[in-house]
């Protein structure tokens, strides 16, 4: 099967501080590091690293910067189109605590092409999955193409904006959220989390672990680990979910995967740099 993810790609530049900082104040870092980021390309990354054909249909730059990154990970990136404005790129502020503060220019993420899903969904097979989050433009409009072509979606509502999620519940099979994301829609709606319209919910709550929901329930723990950035963990953990899931494995199984692939993300500086290989991934595991 294939992944399909309509998503972002920015480059990161990741300054290493000694706090976050306040307003007004000026500080200086300790290090900086420029990579492949976005959330839409840590997920692609993170299923393709675990073992899965990744399509990623998004849209950079003139310099076609993080369209060639995605594609040394092995991302196919025939459907990422180039356009005249910038390629999507994000200050990351990391601590010594490994907290994180991250402003997002969009750039050319919300220049999105649906001539350009099209044609890849002409490509697309009932049960394929197709991951979608809140960082580029036409997501609904995205969701909708991707159900008529058959396939399985799964959309993470960060950056969290309401009135998007509200839009993409009714056409989603997963919905991911942390639990302020998820006590935000809930508010937004008026209902519990319980009482929301989607069939599958999976909350993630960082080092406390996730939780899947649908028609069977799973917990899956956190595997202790000393971050250093956790910039991009939770991308990893969808991707390799994801990844998971298109694999066959049980849901269990892809929640175990997706929980060792980012406790290893976390230990490592960056954000699609640090995404593990499957061979790190299944190490881990066995010695866990
Ligand atoms: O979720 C982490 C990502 O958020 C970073 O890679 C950055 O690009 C921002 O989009
Ligand atoms: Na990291």
């Amino acid at each position: 099967m294939t992944i399909y993810n309509f998503g972002s790609i920015n480059v990161d530049h990741v300054y290493r501080v000694p706090h976050l900082p306040v307003a007004g104040e000026t500080l200086t870092a300790t290090s900086l590091t420029s990579g492949l980021g976005g959330k839409g390309a840590n997920q692609s990354v993170a299923a393709r690293r675990m073992g899965s054909e990744v399509v990623h249909i998004g849209m950079v730059g003139p310099d076609g910067a993080g369209r060639d990154a995605l594609e040394r990970f092995g991302v196919n990136v025939r459907f990422t189109g180039t356009d005249g404005s910038v390629t999507g790129h994000a200050n990351i502020y990391v601590d010594d605590a490994g907290e994180n503060q991250i402003v997002v220019m969009p750039g050319a993420n919300h220049q999105q092409s649906l001539t350009l899903l099209k044609t890849a969904l002409l490509e697309a097979s009932e049960g394929d999955l197709f991951l979608l989050q809140n960082e580029a433009n036409l997501t609904a409009d995205a969701a909708r193409l991707a159900r008529e072509a058959g396939c399985f979606l799964i959309y993470s509502a960060a950056p969290f904006k309401a009135e998007k999620a509200e839009a993409m519940l009714p056409l989603v099979d997963l919905l991911v959220v942390n639990q302020i994301e998820a006590d935000q829609i809930a508010g937004h709606l008026g209902v519990s989390i319980e009482e929301m319209d989607v069939p599958n919910i999976l909350i993630t709550r960082g080092a406390k672990g996730a939780e899947w929901r649908g028609t069977e329930r799973y917990e899956q723990p956190a595997f202790p680990v000393d971050p250093v950035d956790t910039t991009g963990a939770g991308d990893c953990f969808i991707g390799a979910v994801a990844s998971g899931l298109d694999q066959d494995l049980t849901i269990a199984d892809a929640l175990r995967l997706g929980a060792a692939a980012s406790a290893i993300q976390v230990t490592r500086p960056g954000t699609a740099d640090a995404i593990p290989t499957r061979a790190e991934v299944d190490a881990f595991l066995s010695g866990s």
